[in-house]
């Protein structure tokens, strides 16, 4: 409870619970508002000097993983919400960020500083536009929620690796080569007709 006191400016353990039951989007909020407190075995994530040397595209915003999912344990799908449920596994709005910033403004000078350019853009109404990392062609398909329920809901490290340790996301494997989609199809016998990913 320590470091958490220090991270939210000395709010209590119990504002911190509803702080983060703020404006959650969906029915499902009370169940991952449980999930989403961070836990007391959390890692904390370390301070980053040089945010130059970082493996990956810069982002508009510094949004750290590491922080997020890693020290505060928050759930993937708390963000990226349709993973399970559709092809694409969603970027959470700007209103799921406020539901923690309009009162979490940061510890450090560069944490404040990125903080303010998500307030900023709540109150400019402009959505920010992430770098994509990820993408493939648009000839192939591919669609997350036949993955998730076949792999499992922690299946993202198989082929995104450890974003929960990730400062700034980056691209383990080459998803643009289609060997690494053939070769788990091969091992777990799915189908490898070229009219299931191309179409
Ligand atoms: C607090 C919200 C939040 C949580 C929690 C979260 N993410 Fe993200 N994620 C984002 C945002 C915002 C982006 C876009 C910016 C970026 O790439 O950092 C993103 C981007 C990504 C990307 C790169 C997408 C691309 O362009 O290819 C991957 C992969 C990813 N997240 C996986 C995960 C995994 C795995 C977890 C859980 C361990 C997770 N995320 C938890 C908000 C979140
Ligand atoms: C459940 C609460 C919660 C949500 C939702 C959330 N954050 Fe955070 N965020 C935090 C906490 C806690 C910190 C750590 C603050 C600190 O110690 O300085 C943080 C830190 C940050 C930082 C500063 C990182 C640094 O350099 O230290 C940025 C930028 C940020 N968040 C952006 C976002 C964005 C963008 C979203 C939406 C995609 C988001 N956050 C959603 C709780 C949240
Ligand atoms: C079997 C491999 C695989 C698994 C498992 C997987 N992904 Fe992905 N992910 C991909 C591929 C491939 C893309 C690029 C898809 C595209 O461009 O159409 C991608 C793209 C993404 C993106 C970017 C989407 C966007 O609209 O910007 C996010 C975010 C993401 N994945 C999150 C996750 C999360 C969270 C999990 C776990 C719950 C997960 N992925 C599990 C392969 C995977
Ligand atoms: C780690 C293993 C793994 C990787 C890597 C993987 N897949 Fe899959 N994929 C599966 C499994 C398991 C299924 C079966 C899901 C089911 O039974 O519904 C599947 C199913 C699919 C389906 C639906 C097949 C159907 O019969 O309708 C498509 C499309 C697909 N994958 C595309 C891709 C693409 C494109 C990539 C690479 C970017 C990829 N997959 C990488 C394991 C994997
Ligand atoms: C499991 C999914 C999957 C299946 C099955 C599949 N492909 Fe692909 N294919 C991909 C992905 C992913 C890419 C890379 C797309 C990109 O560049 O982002 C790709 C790329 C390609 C390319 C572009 C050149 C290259 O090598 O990158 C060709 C041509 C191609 N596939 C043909 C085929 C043919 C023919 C079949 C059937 C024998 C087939 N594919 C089956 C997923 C698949």
């Amino acid at each position: 409870m320590r470091t958490l006191a220090l991270a939210f400016g000395g709010i209590g353990a119990a504002s911190l619970a509803a702080l983060f039951a703020f404006g959650r989007p969906d029915s499902q909020a009370q169940q991952q508002t449980q999930q989403s407190k961070p836990a007391a075995d959390s890692i904390a994530a370390p301070a980053i000097s040089d945010t130059g040397s970082l493996k990956g595209p810069r982002q508009p915003i510094f949004f750290r993983h590491d922080i997020h999912a890693g020290q505060y344990k928050m759930q993937c799908q708390y963000c990226h919400y349709s993973v399970a449920v559709s092809p694409e596994p969603g970027i959470p709005t700007m209103q799921t960020c406020m539901g923690c910033h309009l009162v979490v403004a940061g510890r450090d000078s560069s944490a404040k500083v990125e903080i303010r350019k998500v307030r900023q853009a709540w109150t400019e109404k402009k959505p920010v536009e992430w770098v994509r990392v990820h993408y493939l062609a648009r000839h192939a398909h591919f669609p997350h929620q036949r993955h998730i329920k076949a792999l499992g809901p922690n299946a993202c490290t198989t082929c995104h690796g450890d974003v929960s340790r990730m400062p700034q996301v980056f691209k383990v494997n080459n998803v643009n080569n289609m060997g690494f989609c053939i070769s788990c199809h091969v091992e777990r016998k799915v189908s490898r007709d070229c009219s299931v990913c191309h179409y």
